[in-house]
């Protein structure tokens, strides 16, 4: 959800700038633009739709070593060139980029910028506006900057030229992500480091509420009363080659394929030299004290929590709640006498999440995030932290960071059981290789899912995903897949829900994906698929070795129970990406979505 970028150096910005926002495509975006500053001064090169469109428009023969660059996921005012960033002050001398949302921008308009004509239905543009207003009227532009960042209520990562001042970017942050990485004869600014890796793997953490003044020799952090803030860069521990496609024609089925990868590597790095599961004695001491777990998350990693409960109880016997984030955040519900927050978030920037850490900070409660991303938000609020080593993640639709978010709940699960003499009945490590050899054989089987996917998917406008017990968890994530990137409306049920109403959508056709992964509830599910069935429905059910019936379209191979989400989502992830592809949808930038959900 938009990206920012930008370049201070002794190189020609423009390719610097575009090459970075292509590297935050994955985030979603519908206009993208960037800025160049020379000695003539500014120049704005905005274009809704992809980089691709905005590369037509960028005049080549202009040379700047300064420029910030964009990409917008619309909130206030549709997409479109005007409103796409970067946006300008009414005299054309400040030039900025914005990310987050401003929630007081109409107040502030009405209170300071009623001579003002604004060109954009944005509410960024009341920051540009501000910034002249107070230069205007003899400020400083670090103070104006300042006094303007002081009035504003909401989120926002931001990057401001002046062009009477060619050699200073201003860059400030509350709630949005944002960073500035260091060269030897240049800086840059950038949403996160992947976009800038192509010139730099050296990076500074900022902190809400901080301005930064960049040159090309100097990176200068302040907070909000002027006093200097020393930080040292760390190095972004990121392979070039992991954020690149490599032979795959698109993200999301490399990351399908890395899953039995990502298995493998979070076993090797969670385990001792005993070969023993471990994690940091204070996260295990923590979940023992807690009397009840909460865990809040969104979207993918909120279906994943929903695993993570069934977990979390079944090995370590402490009762769990999931929530999601932005019902938690306005809606707290009666909380435990010694509860533990886990926040579930592949980016660690979901602004939902976010708010609900802050809450519960603000109360004084212990919070832990399972993350992929180190050094995200979400990570360095929290008490601490497990990292999902999945590698980056492009693709918007997540899936093997939901793979990861499981193995490694199942881990916590075990050490916590095991630390206070909770008998745990299996091998984790050996039945998490099981389990990465099993995604393994059905990645192999791609070609089968393929013709599953159109059999069942091809013609349809609707598909209902079933399943009892943790089945009807991974059915809601497979719907999820279904939808976001092939829009074919797909809603997940708990088997026996469905007839309390939904059944009534069932006509002559209609596909309902089964999940019969669980012993226990084989039979029932078998007879809600009957009830479907005898309405019209065309069913597809995917069991699990040992328990399939000559009516199945494909066969799982068997895991231990508690484990199966880690497999039955593969078939689901798959049909989801081959549904896509046979409508000609972008796969990997499924419409409207933003792969980190910077605003609440
Ligand atoms: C779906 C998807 C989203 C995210 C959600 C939370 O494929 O990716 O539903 O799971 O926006 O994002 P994170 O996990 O980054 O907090």
């Amino acid at each position: 959800m938009c990206g920012i970028v930008g370049y201070i150096g002794k190189n020609d910005s423009k390719e610097i700038l575009l090459k970075g926002l292509e590297k935050l495509e994955y985030r979603g975006y519908d206009s993208a633009g960037i800025a160049v500053m020379n000695e003539n001064g500014v120049h704005v090169f905005k274009e809704k739709g992809r980089i691709a469109d905005l590369r037509t428009i960028v005049d080549k023969s202009v040379m700047a070593t300064t420029g910030i660059g964009h990409t917008r996921w619309a909130t206030h005012g549709v997409p479109s060139k005007v409103n796409a960033h970067p946006h300008q002050s009414t005299s054309g001398r400040f030039t900025l980029v914005h990310n987050g949302v401003i929630e007081n921008y109409d107040l502030l308009k009405r209170e300071y910028l009623n001579d003002v004509t604004f060109v954009s239905e944005t509410d960024t543009e009341v920051i540009i506006q501000l910034i002249e207003k107070f230069v205007n009227n003899g400020e400083s532009v670090l103070d104006a900057f300042r006094n303007t960042l002081k009035l504003l209520v909401g989120s926002y990562a931001i990057a401001l030229l002046d062009n009477q001042d060619q050699g200073t970017i201003y860059v400030a942050k509350n709630k949005s992500p944002l960073l500035v990485g260091v060269g030897s004869d240049f800086n840059v600014v950038a949403s996160d480091a992947m976009a800038m890796l192509q010139v730099t793997d050296r990076y500074i953490e900022l902190m809400d509420k901080e301005i930064v003044i960049v040159t090309q020799e100097k990176v200068t952090i302040q907070n909000l009363n002027g006093e200097t803030i020393d930080r040292a860069p760390y190095t972004a521990e990121l392979d070039a080659s992991d954020i690149e496609k490599g032979t795959y024609p698109h993200y999301m089925l490399k990351e399908i394929d890395e899953q039995p990868l990502v298995m493998r590597k979070i076993i090797q790095t969670y385990q001792n030299d005993q070969g023993e599961l471990t994690i940091e004695p204070e996260i295990i001491k923590a979940m023992n004290e807690s009397d009840r777990i909460y865990i809040i998350a969104a979207g993918t990693s909120y279906h994943a929590g929903l695993v993570g409960k069934q977990l979390i109880e079944k090995i370590a016997q402490i009762p769990v709640e999931v929530h999601v984030a932005s019902e938690f955040s306005y809606n707290m519900p009666l909380l435990s006498k010694n509860p533990l927050f886990i926040f579930i978030s592949q980016s660690g920037e979901t602004a939902d999440s976010r708010s609900v850490l802050v809450q519960v900070k603000e109360l004084g409660y212990k919070a832990l995030t399972i993350t992929n991303v180190p050094g995200s938000t979400l990570s360095r609020e929290a008490d601490f932290t497990l990292l999902l080593h999945a590698g980056p993640e492009i693709a918007v639709a997540s899936t093997k960071a939901y793979t990861a978010q499981i193995a490694v709940m199942s881990i916590l699960a075990e050490v916590t059981a095991k630390s206070c003499n909770i008998p745990v009945e299996f091998d984790l490590i050996h039945e998490l290789g099981i389990i990465a050899n099993a995604i393994e054989a059905l990645c192999d089987s791609k070609e089968i899912i393929e013709q599953i996917s159109k059999e069942f998917l091809s013609v349809t406008r609707n598909c209902f995903f079933i399943g009892r017990a943790v089945d009807y968890y991974v059915g809601l994530e497979g719907a999820l897949k279904l939808k976001e990137i092939s829009y074919i409306q797909a809603e997940g049920f708990a088997g026996g829900e469905l007839k309390h109403g939904t059944i009534a959508l069932i006509e002559e056709g209609t596909p309902v994906i089964a999940l019969a992964t669980q012993e226990s509830v084989n039979l029932s599910i078998r007879g809600n698929v009957k009830e479907v069935v005898a309405r019209g429905a065309n069913p597809c059910i995917i069991s699990m070795k040992g328990l399939e019936m000559d009516e199945d379209s494909f066969v799982i191979p068997e895991v231990h129970e508690l484990l199966t989400p880690l497999i039955s989502v593969i078939p689901l992830q798959l049909i989801a990406y081959y549904a896509a592809l046979h409508r000609g949808c972008d796969v990997d930038k499924p419409r409207n979505l933003a792969k980190s959900v910077t605003v609440e």
